[in-house]
């Protein structure tokens, strides 16, 4: 049997880990054959609660579980990992606008990047879902000098997963017939879930799914905003943020990471920009991507029209908004 994983979830103590823990234990992230090493992170106050969700992995009886260490100092959780689920931060109640979030988290990516930075393998993949995802994912690079940028990728999946669904439900298909949705930018609602170069299987032919939907009003308007506010849509419905649909999320991001995307399909992360598609380079923007090797390239070359350049430009624009003000509050 291969060497154990190190694999850190931080927030473990939270409602997206309990959801995230139990399908990392059990395989489906890093694969069936693969032992694992659950390094749990949560803050002090939390440790009390964090030992319940051991004694309940414990209970769980997984084999491919070797060891659990749950830990309330960074440098213990970050020691030689190898992949971390960043879930850690204060969570979005309702009405709460994401900038009230920025300030207080900000500094919690701050400090976990300078621990990954010292402690952790260079190797060492992570996903940032705290939100504002993409800003804190930024900022935990940038204090994690030593790790690659293209380790540090945040997660649009869920906003993947949504307009997927929402074109699904639309055609009557199931879910897995809907290929290649993009989210462009930033998770919140200034997010440009694209159809544009979107397939759909329908009776064995693949055919685009604006062709398919034949409704170029309803994807332009209402799709788009049913996807951008689905977050809130759901805060409003259970009085929580999404966590079981978050953590299937997180686990589709990390699974791609590590086994590649299939064929010439390609899925959504927010990864470093180096510019393409005219996108401030340095900001951590959600691109379609492709991997193999564990490693993600951005797909080039589709057509932009002006209706998706306004789009993926307006949230550009937030995401340099959110990195300027995040930048000054780890500076002041
Ligand atoms: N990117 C996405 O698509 C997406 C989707 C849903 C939720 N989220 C975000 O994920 C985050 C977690 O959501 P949740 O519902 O699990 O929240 P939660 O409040 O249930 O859990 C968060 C956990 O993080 C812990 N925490 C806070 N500060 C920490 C620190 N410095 N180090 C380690 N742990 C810390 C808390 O103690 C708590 O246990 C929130 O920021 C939420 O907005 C992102």
């Amino acid at each position: 049997m291969a060497e154990p994983l190190k694999v850190v979830v931080t927030g473990a103590a939270g409602q997206i880990a309990y959801s995230l823990l139990f399908s990392v234990a059990k395989g489906d992230v890093f694969g069936p054959d693969q032992p694992l090493e659950l390094l749990l992170l949560d803050i002090t106050p939390m440790m009390e609660v964090l030992n319940g969700v051991v004694m309940e992995l414990m209970d769980c009886a997984i084999p491919l579980v070797k060891n659990i260490v749950a830990t309330d100092d960074p440098k213990v959780a970050f020691k030689d990992a190898d992949a971390a689920f960043m879930v850690g931060a204060m969570p979005r109640k309702e009405g709460m606008e994401r900038k009230d979030l920025l300030k207080a988290n900000v500094r919690i990516f701050k400090a976990q990047g300078q621990a990954a930075d010292q402690v952790a393998k260079k190797s060492i993949k992570i996903i940032v879902v705290g939100n504002p995802a993409n800003t804190n994912a930024c900022i935990m690079s940038k204090y994690a000098p030593s790790i690659p940028k293209a380790n540090f990728t945040c997660m649009t999946r869920l906003d993947q997963n949504r307009a997927q669904a929402q074109i699904a439900s639309k055609l009557g298909v199931s879910n897995g017939d809907v290929t290649n949705v993009i989210i462009w930018g930033n998770h919140s609602s200034t997010q440009f879930p694209d159809v544009a170069h979107a397939s759909v299987n329908i009776n064995g032919k693949k055919v685009t799914v604006p062709e398919a939907v034949k409704n170029d009003n309803y994807l332009k308007n209402e799709f788009i905003k049913t996807v951008q506010q689905r977050g809130a849509a759901v805060i409003k419905a259970r009085k929580l943020s999404s966590a079981m649909s978050a953590a299937k999320a997180a686990c589709d991001h990390m699974h791609d990471w590590f086994f590649g995307t299939k064929g010439n399909d390609f899925v959504s992360m927010g990864v470093i920009s180096d510019g393409s598609y005219g996108i401030r380079e340095g900001l951590m923007y959600s691109y379609p991507v492709r991997i193999k090797n564990k490693t993600w390239s951005i797909v080039q070359g589709l057509d932009i029209n002006q209706f998706a350049r306004e789009k993926m430009d307006a949230t550009a624009a937030e995401l340099t908004e959110e990195l300027e003000a995040a930048l000054a509050e780890c500076e002041a």
